[in-house]
C-alpha cells in the first residue's frame, strides 16, 4: 500500500511505523485485540498496520465496520490468499478460499440451505418442533441426568467443558452425519477434546502467511498443520464414503447418473457441473438421512432446477460438509504432538481448530456462560426465576420460547459482548480498489475486523467492562431492546456473516434454558473461577475443575 500512488483527494490510512521485515509484529504479539484497540484510539477506525511484510487494514467502530461490510459489502467480501488457507480442505473451503465469485455465492447458498433444512425442518419422528430442538433437548437432558448429576454423586465436582464439547459436537454430527456418539467414544473424543492444546494459538495465524520467506524454511508447525488438514480430510472422506455406500434416495424416481468417484479431495477432481435445485429436506417421501445425504442428492440430481445459472463442480458440493462440521480451521502456530494419521480421525485429536464453526464456538459460548453464572449467582437466580415464571416445570424449554425470556436472552447477549470470545472475524480482503471514510484501499488488501473493540467501545456501552445483562432490557424490563442487541458484534456482518448464526443462537439458548431449568451451578467453597481470557483465535478461559451442581426446585425453594 505504501508504494502505490494514492488517487488525488484521497489519503492513505494512518498507522504505526513498524520495523523492517517484522512490521508491527512485536507490538501485536500479545493480545492483539487489545493492542489494536489501543492503536485505534490513536489512529482511528480505519488504520493500517504491518504484520511481517503484509500490510493489513484494521477496521474498528461499528459505523465504519457497517459501512465496509454492509454498505460496501461487495468491495470487502473477499478472503486474502493466505498461504496457510490454501491447505484448508485442499483449498476448496467455502470459508477460507479466496474465491468470492459466482461459484462461492452458490456454494454459500447451498450450505445455508442445508443447515436450514436440517435444523428448522420438522422432525419426522419426534414431538419436538424441529430437528435442532430435538437434538439439543436430547443432548442437554443427557448432560443433566447422565453426566453432571452423576459426576456430583461420584466425585463431588467436575470440569464442564469436556462434557459440553461432546454434547455440542453431537448436535452438528447428527445434522451432518445422522450420527450420535457416546461421551466415551474414542473417535469423537479424539476429535474434539484437544481444543485445550490450542489456546495459545495466535489470531494472526501462521507466521509464514505474513513473512513469506518463512515458507521456504523447515517449519514444524507448518508440517503439522499440513498433516492435520490431510488427516481431517481423510476423516471426513471416510464419513462421506460411508454415506455414498449406503445412500438410498428412497421412493423418488431412480436416477441413472450415480457418482463415479466420491469427491474431489483425493486424486483428480471430477469437475462435472451440476445445476442447483431446492435443497431436499428429510421427509417421509425420501430416505435422506442428513446433510451429507442431501449434498449427495444435489450431486446426483441434474434434471431439476434448470432455471438457475449457478454451476458448482460436484466435489465442491459434498465437501461443503467440511465447512459445516468444522474443517474451517486456522493453522496452529504452536504445534502439538500428533500421532501418525490412520484415516480414522484419531490423529485429529490434537488438531481441533480454535475457530471451528461446527461445535467449538458454541461450546465456548456455553462454557463462558457457565463461568458468568457461577461468578454472578444473583444473575443465575434471576434467570431461573424467569424460567419458572414463564415455562414452569411441566414441560421442557423449546426454541419457540425465545422471545418470551427477555432476561435470559439479555444474559446471552451480555455474555457474547463481554467475553467477545471471537475477537476478530476471519480475515477479509478487498475485491477491488475502493475508498472508505476518505481513505484509499487498493484491491486484494487484507482486512481485519476488530469485533472486540466494538463490543467494548465506550461510545456505545456505558461501563463496558462491567457485566450487566440489564443493559439489553427495555425500560419496563419486559423485552429485549433489539436495537441495542444488534450492536453486539460476534458473527461478523454482511456478505460473509456467519451462516450458522441462527443455529448457534438457538443452541446456546436451548442448552442453557434446559440446564438452568433443572440445575443450579456453583463452584466448590473456597474456589474461584479465573475469567482471564486466554488469547487464541477464540478467547477461552482457563478450565475450572471445581464446578458443582445441585438439582434446583421451583422459585419458592430457591434461597
Ligand atoms: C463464519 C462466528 C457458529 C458456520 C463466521 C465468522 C464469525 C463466526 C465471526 C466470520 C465472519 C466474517 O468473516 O466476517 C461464530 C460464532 C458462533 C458460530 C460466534 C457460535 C457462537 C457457527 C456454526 C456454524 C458456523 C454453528 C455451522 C454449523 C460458519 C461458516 C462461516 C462462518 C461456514 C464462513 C462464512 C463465509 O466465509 O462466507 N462465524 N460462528 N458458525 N461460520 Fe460461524
Amino acid at each position: 500500500l505504501q508504494q502505490q500512488p494514492v488517487p488525488s483527494g484521497l489519503r492513505r490510512p494512518p498507522g504505526p511505523r513498524g520495523y523492517p521485515v517484522l512490521g508491527n509484529v512485536l507490538e501485536l504479539r500479545k493480545d492483539p485485540h487489545l493492542a489494536l484497540t489501543r492503536l485505534s484510539r490513536r489512529y482511528g477506525d480505519v488504520m493500517q498496520v504491518r504484520i511481517g511484510t503484509r500490510a493489513v487494514l484494521v477496521l474498528s467502530g461499528l459505523d465504519t465496520i457497517r459501512q465496509a461490510l454492509v454498505k460496501q459489502g461487495e468491495d470487502f467480501m473477499g478472503r486474502p490468499d493466505l498461504y496457510s488457507f490454501r491447505f484448508v480442505t485442499d483449498g476448496q473451503s467455502l470459508t477460507f478460499s479466496p474465491d468470492s465469485g459466482e461459484v462461492w455465492k452458490a456454494r454459500r447458498k447451498l450450505a445455508q440451505s442445508a443447515l436450514k433444512s436440517f435444523s428448522i425442518a420438522p422432525s419426522p419422528t419426534s414431538s419436538s418442533s424441529c430437528l435442532l430442538e430435538e437434538h439439543v433437548s436430547q443432548e442437554a437432558e443427557y448432560l443433566v441426568s447422565n453426566k453432571f448429576l452423576q459426576l456430583m454423586e461420584e466425585k463431588g465436582r467436575f470440569e464442564p467443558y469436556r462434557y459440553l464439547v461432546v454434547s455440542v459436537a453431537n448436535v452438528i454430527c447428527a445434522m451432518c452425519f445422522g450420527k450420535r456418539y457416546e461421551h466415551d467414544d474414542l473417535e469423537l473424543l479424539s476429535l474434539v477434546n484437544s481444543a485445550e492444546e490450542f489456546t495459545d494459538v495466535a489470531a494472526a495465524g501462521n507466521p509464514a502467511d505474513f513473512i513469506p520467506v518463512l515458507r521456504y524454511l523447515p517449519s514444524r508447525s507448518m508440517k503439522l498443520f499440513l498433516d492435520f488438514n490431510r488427516c481431517f480430510l481423510s476423516f471426513m472422506q471416510k464419513r462421506v464414503k460411508e454415506h455414498y455406500e449406503t445412500y438410498d434416495e428412497g421412493p423418488r424416481e431412480l436416477r441413472d447418473d450415480a457418482p463415479q468417484s466420491s469427491w474431489g479431495c483425493s486424486g483428480a477432481p471430477t469437475p462435472l457441473p451440476v445445476l442447483l435445485h431446492d435443497f431436499v429436506p428429510p421427509s417421509s417421501q425420501n430416505n435422506i438421512r442428513d446433510i451429507t445425504d442431501s449434498l449427495i442428492d444435489q450431486c446426483l440430481d441434474k434434471k431439476l432446477g434448470t432455471n438457475t445459472a449457478a454451476q458448482i463442480p460436484r466435489e465442491k458440493i459434498v465437501n461443503l460438509v467440511n465447512d459445516l462440521f468444522g474443517a474451517a480451521c486456522p493453522p496452529p502456530p504452536e504445534p502439538p504432538q500428533t500421532a501418525p494419521c490412520d484415516g480414522q480421525g484419531g490423529c485429529c485429536a490434537e488438531l481441533t481448530p480454535s475457530l471451528c464453526p461446527g461445535f467449538d464456538t458454541v461450546t465456548t459460548a456455553l462454557s463462558w456462560s457457565l463461568m458468568y453464572l457461577v461468578t454472578y449467582p444473583n444473575i443465575q437466580k434471576r434467570i431461573q426465576e424467569e424460567l419458572d415464571r414463564t415455562i414452569g416445570r411441566e414441560r421442557r424449554p423449546r426454541l419457540s420460547d425465545q422471545g418470551t425470556l427477555p432476561y435470559t436472552e439479555s444474559f446471552i447477549l451480555e455474555m457474547f459482548r463481554h467475553s467477545s470470545f471471537v475477537p476478530f472475524t476471519i480475515p477479509h480482503s478487498t475485491t477491488k480498489d475502493t475508498v472508505l471514510n476518505g481513505y484509499y484501499i487498493p484491491k486484494d488488501h487484507c482486512v481485519f475486523i476488530n469485533q472486540w473493540q466494538v463490543n467494548h467501545d465506550e461510545k456505545l456501552w456505558k461501563d463496558p467492562e462491567s457485566f450487566i445483562p440489564e443493559r439489553f432490557l427495555s425500560a419496563d424490563g419486559t423485552r429485549v431492546n433489539k436495537e441495542v442487541g444488534e450492536k453486539v458484534l460476534m458473527f461478523g456482518l454482511g456478505k460473509r456473516r456467519c451462516i450458522g448464526e441462527n443455529i448457534a443462537r438457538g443452541q446456546v439458548f436451548l442448552f442453557l434454558a434446559t440446564l438452568l431449568q433443572q440445575l443450579e451451578f456453583s463452584v466448590c467453597q473456597g474456589s474461584r473461577v479465573d475469567m482471564t481470557p486466554l488469547y487464541g483465535l477464540s478467547l477461552k478461559h482457563k478450565r475450572c475443575e471445581h464446578f458443582q451442581v445441585r438439582q434446583c426446585f421451583p422459585t419458592k425453594g430457591r434461597s
